[in-house]
């Protein structure tokens, strides 16, 4: 069994297991080289070898108890007809969805066959990689992915999304319903492809006002997760909502196997006396911390280990690691975590 899959169920390992939300991407070198290869981001997602090779780049590196899927929470939008590029220093900026059939179209993709390609990926890592390693499918939650659909990109002041919501225009309600379908069936596809453990990004759902978080945030997770759960009662779900932990309490209601990630803002203390006593959780240590690395990395790393080790928690961080991020020090992080420097 996996040390991931243990705590995710309640049933931890003496020492926390560990990966890093980004592990595969730019601090990499072998990452670079390969990105360098290829013209586009999207055209790497699916490219079926070197996605696959680049999911495997991290666990080559570091004693990493899991792999996660190389692909993007934005291949949904790109296959359900709208297109996105990724512009270096701006990030993602996706085209208008003023065509009237847009969603009409969009009802017709066949999803799984349009992300045949991730899901190839997932068969092909599951296959190499041992049983002590965890595999991690993926995606977006409908808010996160909508706010790039509508503000067709990343956005600063989500002006856009969040006056589509007030005057409850169609085109949101249409958008988040679409999403809300698509996300469901790929994160089953990606299960029934191979998956160990599905998290769910949910990066924005702080912007969501608070009289609508229960109808736009809640109510769809919970809607998702209950779908999942019909033909896969025990795989372990992960909902990562960046500054909603107060919302757990009402998303795991009634499920098992519901875990969270937690974001760099929240105490340790916050973690153990409220959201471990919903869950397992994942996270917290900032990324900016570990592109600093050195004493600071270490007290940081040696408090979290100090209030969880033993319990029901995956070691992670708080978002993404940086691409400035040097990997000697996720090297050391790895060395704390599992003990290295006491050896
Ligand atoms: O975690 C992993 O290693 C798996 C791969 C992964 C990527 N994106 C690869 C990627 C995962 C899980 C994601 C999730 C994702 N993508 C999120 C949610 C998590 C988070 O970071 O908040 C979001 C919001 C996106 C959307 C996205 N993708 C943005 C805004 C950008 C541009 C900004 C940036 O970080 O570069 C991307 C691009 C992206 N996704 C890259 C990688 C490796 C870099 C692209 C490149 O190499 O040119």
């Amino acid at each position: 069994m996996n040390g991931i899959i243990n705590a995710l169920h309640g049933k931890p390992d003496s020492e926390p297991p560990i990966w890093l939300m980004r592990q595969a991407g730019r601090y990499l070198p072998e990452y670079r080289a390969l990105r360098k290869k290829i013209p586009t981001f999207m055209e790497l997602c699916f490219h079926e070898d070197y996605a696959t090779e680049i999911t495997l780049q991290p666990l080559r590196r570091f004693e990493f108890d899991a792999a996660i899927l190389f692909s993007d929470i934005l291949v949904i939008p790109h296959v359900l007809g709208q297109t996105v590029h990724f512009i270096e220093k701006q990030g993602p900026v996706l085209s208008s969805l003023d065509d009237p059939h847009f969603f009409d179209k969009a009802k017709d993709v066949n999803l799984k066959q349009s992300l045949e390609t991730p899901l190839k990926i997932l068969r092909n890592v599951r296959k190499v990689l041992p049983s002590t390693k965890a595999v991690f499918g993926f995606a977006g939650s409908p808010w996160t992915i909508a706010t790039y659909m509508l503000e067709q990109g990343k956005s600063t002041d989500f002006k856009k999304i969040t006056n589509l919501l007030e005057i409850k225009s169609s085109l949101f309600i249409q958008t988040m319903a679409l999403l809300e379908e698509s996300v469901g069936t790929f994160l089953i596809a990606q299960i029934e492809a191979g998956a160990d453990v599905i998290q769910i990004f949910d990066t924005w759902a702080k912007v969501v006002p608070k009289a609508h978080q229960e109808n736009w945030i809640v109510a769809p997770i919970r809607r998702i997760i209950t779908r999942i759960r019909i033909d896969y009662p025990d795989t372990p779900i992960i909902y990562y909502g960046r500054g909603v932990c107060d919302l757990y309490r009402q998303i795991i209601k009634g499920f098992s196997n519901v875990a969270f990630g937690v974001d760099e803002t929240v105490p340790i203390s916050v973690m153990k006396n409220q959201i471990q006593k919903l869950a397992s959780i994942q996270g917290n240590l900032s990324p900016q911390v570990l592109l600093e690395g050195g004493v600071q990395m270490k007290k940081n790393v040696e408090a979290l280990l100090q209030a969880f080790r033993g319990s029901p928690y995956v070691f992670n961080l708080g978002h993404g690691i940086v691409p400035q991020t040097p990997v000697d020090h996720v090297a050391q992080l790895v060395d704390l975590v599992k003990g290295g420097f006491q050896k």
